[in-house]
């Protein structure tokens, strides 16, 4: 099996690009320790404080964040950060060549029952002529990303990530210390039978998403003439992952639940680098009005409407919006 920095040469990825990949890797070895020793570690339960988002932060969601901080922000390679938990973004160097978005805790509802949890990133360039500590630099669309991937905290601490040039899965083996390539340019299958949707919001979804989620339940008795399974894990990483791996389409679709909140997942460092993975490995990452990676953003914690994964499927879905 391959090591991850040979893989990335292969790919012609700069290599400044590739030191900084393996800082960002650094700190996800260290979060991948800590979850596992859980009670041991004092690291579950939640602070008293809330982020940004109005969340209750978990003290993993803090811990995590102040890791990629602080490994980002002396590497020397960042211009500046923005964070899930940051309330804005964070200088860095001021010659520093590139960007990082990141949610370094993704899935924390899991956190304390022991399940899937995750941490996603996204690398942009930095705009040469803005200030580190100029936060418009984040408003790039998601089709400039130059590298996205999370890692996933499972039964085995898995990394799936692109440089553009395919979406490729890796595992940390532990007796090396290191990443290894265990799959190259992996497919989404164009068609399946499975979604991924938080049923219990159904009755605050807009009607077209109402009509595509009441086809699919019917299944073989309905107009899609065959069944569906559903599956919901409450961490992007994990039901990202299993459509990645298996096919399916997964959405949080907008809801008027909250009128000020339409939607859930944020664009930055949720939608973004999940839709470059999808797309690289030929499915689709779509809102219901076009497509993700095209959005222009206006702010770093933007939320936006996901419906990702299978292409067939996802076209289909989007057909209940014409
Ligand atoms: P985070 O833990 O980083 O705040 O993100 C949670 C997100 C996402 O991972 C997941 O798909 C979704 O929230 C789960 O939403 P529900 O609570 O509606 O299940
Ligand atoms: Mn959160
Ligand atoms: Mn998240
Ligand atoms: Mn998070």
């Amino acid at each position: 099996m391959q090591r991850l920095a040979p893989a990335l040469r292969q790919d012609n990825v700069p290599l400044d690009l590739i030191s900084l990949i393996k800082t960002i890797l650094a700190a996800t070895k260290e979060i991948s320790f800590r979850v596992s020793q859980a009670h041991l570690g004092g690291l579950l339960g939640s602070t008293l404080d809330e982020n940004i988002q109005g969340e209750v932060q978990k003290k993993l969601d803090v811990v995590a964040n102040e890791l990629f901080k602080d490994i980002l922000l002396e590497s020397g390679f960042v211009k500046a950060i923005s964070s899930e938990e940051e309330d804005t973004s964070v200088a860095g160097d001021p010659n520093g060549k590139f960007i990082v978005s990141f949610d370094p805790l993704d899935g924390s509802s899991n956190i304390d029952i022991n399940s899937l949890i995750g941490t996603i990133f996204s690398i942009h360039q930095a705009p040469e002529d803005m200030a580190a500590d100029n936060p418009d630099m984040f408003k790039q669309p998601g089709h400039k990303q130059v590298c996205a991937g999370y890692v996933l905290y499972g039964p085995s601490t898995m990394l799936v990530m692109t440089t553009g040039k395919g979406t490729h899965f890796y595992v940390l083996d532990r007796t090396h210390g290191g990443y290894l390539l265990v799959e190259r340019n992996v497919q989404v299958p164009q068609d399946t039978q499975e979604f991924a949707i938080n049923m219990s919001n159904q009755r605050f979804w807009q009607q077209p998403m109402k009509n595509y989620i009441h086809d699919l339940v019917l299944g073989e008795k309905g107009p899609r003439g065959k069944n569906f399974n559903m599956r919901w894990i409450a961490a992007m990483v994990g039901d990202i992952h299993r459509v990645l791996t298996r096919g399916g389409i997964f959405t949080y679709p907008a809801d008027n639940k909250n009128q000020e909140k339409p939607y859930k997942l944020r664009l930055m460092y949720e939608a973004n680098p999940m839709s470059f993975l999808i797309e690289q490995a030929g499915g689709l990452a779509m809102t219901s009005q076009g497509r993700i990676m095209d959005i222009e953003p206006d702010s770093i914690h933007q939320r936006v409407e996901v419906i990702m994964g299978s292409k067939n499927e996802v076209e289909t879905c989007l057909s209940y919006y014409q």
